[in-house]
């Protein structure tokens, strides 16, 4: 079985990457190093027992030729490759789009051409601004006006579900959506806004917290290991085609809550600084106040529970990343 795993250098790619030459597959990665790096799959390269059945192309998934010569020579695809991170996003507004709907709709048209079964990471960004939880596959979408451009990722990934559903409906395309909530763990950046690995390198070096907004906002955290062990078993079951499943965890925590809790374990001196949302990122930054998903769907067909606790999961980010910074 060989699978291309698009964005294979990112944070949740490389994980993907390493349980699925783990279970004696061949994996091609595809990823062009904009948010992901040599260093998350360096260990696989050099694993004596690995080696021989991964192959690494740094190009971009929006490259038809190199797309066309991976997606036609493997069983399967696992999309991953997107401009990903509030912040990368906010920067980066017009290649988001790009990578996020023409980068889809280059790898849905080739698993097409190819008749390849494919799996696209969708995000709980698509969902908007609920308030209410837990999220159900079937609600409604509440987003606010273009000029936020921050609206633009979830645009683009539920462009990218609509784009999936229609090749699956008008082509016959094997597909499964998911809709990952936040996934952490170790090897995850904070650079491009993700709160985690953020507030653990900030409680590491003593230096403050940065809480943006109240940190009244809540969110769920899954360990990456839960939901690449669900993303294999979707692409295992056959009544998963032509669906949508939230994977997350269904633990509900404040970001302020998160801060004090990293302080704690850290054993830090730092202090927790708010941060008004308009100065963190542009004026008239929108944040989603809840997200929370249901998993019964997921439950449903494939048994999955998250078994990872938060407490273990900032351990090992915890311990992940004081090795990172003393090397
Ligand atoms: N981490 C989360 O909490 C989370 C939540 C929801 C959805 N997702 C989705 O999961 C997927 C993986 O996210 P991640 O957290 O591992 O982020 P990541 O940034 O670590 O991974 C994305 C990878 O895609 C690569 N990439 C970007 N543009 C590319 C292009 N044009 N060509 C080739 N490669 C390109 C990046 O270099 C990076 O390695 C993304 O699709 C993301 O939208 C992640």
């Amino acid at each position: 079985m060989r699978v291309v795993i698009t964005g294979g250098a990112g944070f949740i790619g490389s994980h993907l990457a390493s349980a699925c030459l783990e279970k004696g597959m061949e994996v091609s990665i595809i990823d062009n190093l904009s948010t992901g790096s040599m260093d998350n799959i360096r260990y696989l390269q050099n694993d004596p027992r690995l080696q021989k059945r991964l192959s690494v192309t740094i190009d971009t998934i929006l490259n038809p030729l190199t797309m066309a010569e991976l997606i036609g020579s493997a069983d399967m695809v696992f999309h991953l490759a997107a401009a990903v991170g509030v912040r990368y996003i906010l920067e980066n507004p017009l290649e988001s789009i790009k990578t996020n709907i023409q980068g889809t709709e280059m790898v849905l048209n080739l698993c097409s051409r190819f008749n390849k079964k494919v799996l696209i990471a969708s995000s709980s960004e698509v969902y908007g601004k609920h308030l209410h939880a837990p999220l159900v596959e079937t609600d409604n979408i509440i987003y606010g006006p273009s000029t936020k451009s921050r609206w633009s990722y979830a645009a683009s990934k539920l462009m990218d579900e609509f784009t999936a559903l229609a090749y699956h409906s008008t082509k016959g395309l094997q597909v499964v959506i998911t809709r990952l909530f936040n996934t952490v763990g170790p090897r995850q950046t904070g650079a491009y806004g993700m709160v985690i690995p953020r507030f653990v390198e900030q409680a590491l070096k003593d230096l403050p917290v940065t809480v943006y907004g109240d940190g009244t906002q809540t969110r769920t955290f899954t360990f990456v290991d839960d939901v690449v062990r669900a993303l294999i078993e979707l692409m295992k079951h056959e009544k998963a085609v032509g669906e949508i499943f939230n994977v997350g965890g269904t633990k509900e925590i404040s970001i302020q809550d998160l801060a004090c809790k990293i302080i704690e374990k850290t054993n830090s001196k730092s202090a927790i600084e708010k941060i008004p949302y308009e100065k963190a990122f542009k004026k008239d930054f929108e944040d989603m106040q809840r997200r929370v998903p249901s998993v019964d769907k997921l439950k449903s067909f494939i048994g999955f529970e998250p078994k990872t606790d938060l407490e273990i999961i900032l351990s090992e980010i915890i311990d992940n990343m004081k090795a990172c910074l003393l090397t």
